[in-house]
């Protein structure tokens, strides 16, 4: 069983210490208990995913101290500024343009040009942001069928027997909202519901004027888009990718797995030469962007296994081949 440790000073900084190192660690919010890594490190994104066993690679948002800290990751609009004054810190997830310079892992926004951003309201999250000194990604701390945690307990019982979950959690006690936050999106041409949440449409509203659903796409004529967690707009490389690839051109580059890459590629880069799933995840949106260059005429991909992770990075990898 995860082991459970009341979130007293020492336990905060052992858990950024931790965080820093690239582990995992799961912690309370004042919506639900998240299940927390370093938003800049690629593999520990991937261990995120790996630990809630999702069936493919959802987004996840990434917690900030505050709008200072959420301004160095991304393009934060007018209408992100008053909603951030009225609502940061609490339960409500901007989705805004990623920034060019952002020290972000690319796998944490799955590849998409934008990033879900919150500052959480609880002291514990509060400390541990400060303690880790860089931003954290967390989606809620279970495994991906059950239902949100709100005390340690759950968390614990949710990963019982899991090998890979978090080194521990830091027990804050249930927390005060209970439910996920609020997901707007910000990002397009106007502000779109994604998720229902902490924070009321009305409340928004108030603030910035009427917001569109994302689930009510119809009645706006196309004009809101969906959520990635529901259908996603996802990435995909501008060079046709050829899945399975058991040969290649020369004119193709490659994108290779395991310890025997084909020969013969304009260029190649190895998800993970020693078939790590969890190495491959990491790698997977970083290699695909940097093999899309005009010189290639397709990006050839090797097979993937269709076990555990492999099942995200699959399905990533047929979403980025089917052509837009
Ligand atoms: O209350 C919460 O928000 C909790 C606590 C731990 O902060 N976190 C949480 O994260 O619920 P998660 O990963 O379970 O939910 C993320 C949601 C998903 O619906 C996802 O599709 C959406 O945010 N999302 C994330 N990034 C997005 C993006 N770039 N564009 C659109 N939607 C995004
Ligand atoms: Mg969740």
């Amino acid at each position: 069983m995860t082991r459970i440790r009341v979130a007293t000073p020492d336990a905060i900084a052992d858990a950024a210490t931790l965080l820093r190192a690239g582990e995992l660690v799961a912690f309370p919010t004042e919506t639900v208990y998240g299940l927390g890594g370093d938003a800049t490190n690629d593999a520990a994104v991937a261990a995120i995913f790996a630990a809630k066993g999702r069936p493919q690679f959802n987004p996840l948002i990434v917690h900030v101290p505050d709008l200072e800290a959420a301004e160095a990751l991304v393009e934060v609009t007018d209408n992100a500024h008053k909603l951030a004054a009225a609502f940061w810190p609490g339960p409500l997830t901007l989705v805004l343009p990623r920034r060019k310079d952002a020290r972000l892992s690319l796998l944490v926004s799955a590849g998409l040009e934008s990033v879900a951003i919150r500052s959480p309201d609880h002291p514990v999250a509060r400390k541990l942001l400060a303690a880790a000194g860089r931003p954290i990604a967390a989606p809620s701390a279970n495994r991906s069928t059950e239902v949100s945690p709100t005390t340690a307990d759950h968390v614990a019982r949710s990963f019982a027997g899991a090998t890979n979950g978090p080194a521990f959690i830091l027990d804050g006690g249930p927390c005060d909202i209970g439910i996920e936050s609020t997901v707007l999106d910000l990002s397009g041409e106007r502000p779109t519901l994604l998720r229902p949440g902490g924070i009321t449409p009305d409340e928004i509203a108030a603030v910035i004027g009427p917001i569109a659903r994302a689930d009510k796409t119809a009645d706006l004529g196309g004009a809101a888009r969906p959520s990635p967690g529901m259908m996603a707009r996802h990435y995909a490389p501008k060079r046709p990718v050829r899945l399975d690839a058991t040969t290649v051109a020369p004119e193709e580059a490659l994108l290779a797995f395991g310890p025997a890459p084909l020969a013969g590629a304009a260029k190649t880069l190895n998800l993970s030469a020693e078939g790590d799933l969890a190495e491959a995840a990491a790698n997977l949106f970083a290699m695909l962007r940097s093999l899309d260059e005009p010189r290639f005429s397709a990006i050839a991909v090797m097979p993937v296994p269709e076990t555990g992770l492999g099942l995200a990075i699959n399905d990533r990898l047929a979403r980025a081949a089917t052509p837009a």
